[in-house]
């Protein structure tokens, strides 16, 4: 393979930002989406950022299955809650509008839940848990995806890969944000090792006849085709604890989408009866909780801080010279990345040369 070219994050985000307007979205919405996915990139989480960009949104934008003008609605607004609907228009502006009005809400109410249905893939779920640690809060958040898991001792892929988000204010440069998919991997990462050609770890995906595989592109092939799952957190069967995160799994699925009876699983296949590609319809949840309703933000962040700097500095097991904390890695990312750029590599590089020359950019 090439050696990646790196790309700084400022130019990146204005060229997903031109690419947006060009399809119509409106310009602080673009704006917004493009923050979502260079955020990801610039933390390192590199399956969810730029290369995403072309074959999730935009190949969305360009099948009409996903709205260019995020229309988001108000259908109630009670104290601490809301239900807002996105009206199929894109899940990040939806999440970044509805954590924030959760966080106001638990400015005066100290704790808030917002629901939205009717979204679309939002991203990395830690840009919002984050938005509310950035004002002192704890944040919460979670939401259904495609089907792609098996419950424990099935091979039938039934849940999203439903990340359980939680991001908490500390006193140190990063928060302790813990920001994954209740799968043991996710589809991301698969489609990354698809693009640089390597083998999957063991025990990723179940098969229908109980066997994992390792070819990436046959294996998301199969994922498509329902002829294989992704494995819970904890892996196959209980030995490993496979149903710990088959129920958080499920309980992401159940707060979704039952807080406005909106569609889960098998429903969210993103096809209609006819087999047509059609909105995906997802669900997400942002909760916000105050500290400063129960204890002073800076002693709350002081006892976070102590807490994760007890656990970094703790025994080491043999061979290792490292403990870290949630949040940790990607704010070492951050500080590389500002320096260097995000990598690219060249199946990226060909979307972003194909998107330049479909939307006429310099
Ligand atoms: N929108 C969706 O439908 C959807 C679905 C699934 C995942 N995602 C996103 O995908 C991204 C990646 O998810 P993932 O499941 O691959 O995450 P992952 O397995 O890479 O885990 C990342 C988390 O683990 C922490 N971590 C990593 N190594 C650690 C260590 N040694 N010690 C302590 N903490 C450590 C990180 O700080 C981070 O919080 C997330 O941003 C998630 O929100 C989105």
């Amino acid at each position: 393979m090439s050696e990646k070219r790196h790309i700084m994050a400022g130019e990146l985000k204005l060229f997903m930002e031109q690419v947006l307007k060009s399809y119509k979205v409106p310009d602080d919405e673009a704006e917004i989406i493009a923050d979502v996915l260079i955020s990801a990139d610039i933390q390192g989480i590199d399956s969810h950022g730029i290369g995403r960009f072309k074959p999730i949104y935009i190949d969305r934008l360009e099948e009409g299955i996903l709205e260019p003008i995020t229309r988001l609605e108000v259908i109630s607004d009670n104290m601490a809650t809301a239900l807002l609907d996105a009206n199929d228009g894109f899940g990040h502006v939806a999440g970044k509008k509805a954590m924030k009005l959760a966080i106001e809400k638990a400015r005066t109410y100290g704790i808030s839940i917002v629901s939205v249905k009717n979204s679309s893939h939002y991203g990395i779920a830690g840009y919002y848990a984050q938005m509310a640690a950035d004002s002192g809060m704890i944040g919460i958040t979670g939401t259904n995806a495609r089907p792609s898991i098996a419950p424990t001792f099935g091979v039938e892929n039934m849940l999203g890969t439903n990340p359980l988000t939680i991001a908490v204010p500390s006193d140190e440069d990063f928060d302790f944000v813990l920001d994954c998919a209740t799968s043991t991997t996710q589809r991301g990462k698969i489609e990354k090792y698809a693009r640089e050609n390597k083998p999957l770890p063991k025990g990723w995906v179940i098969n229908h006849e109980g066997n994992s595989g390792e070819d990436p592109k046959l294996v998301l092939d199969q994922l498509v085709k329902g002829y294989a799952a992704l494995t819970p957190l904890g892996g196959v069967g209980e030995d490993n604890g496979g149903y710990k995160g088959y129920g958080y799994a499920t309980f992401i699925e159940i707060l979704s989408s039952g807080l406005h009876l909106g569609p889960y699983m098998q429903s969210l296949i993103g096809r209609d009866e006819s087999g047509k590609p059609s909105p995906y319809r997802l669900g997400h949840f942002f909760i916000a909780i105050n500290v400063s309703h129960f204890v002073e933000e800076e002693s709350f962040r002081k006892h976070t801080g102590d807490i994760l700097r007890a656990l970094r500095a703790s025994q080491k097991a043999p061979g290792e010279d490292r403990i870290y904390t949630a949040g940790e890695k990607e704010h070492i990312f951050r500080l590389q990345r500002e320096k260097t750029g995000i990598p690219i590599d060249d199946v990226v590089n060909g979307q972003i040369q194909e998107l330049k020359r479909r939307c006429g950019l310099k």
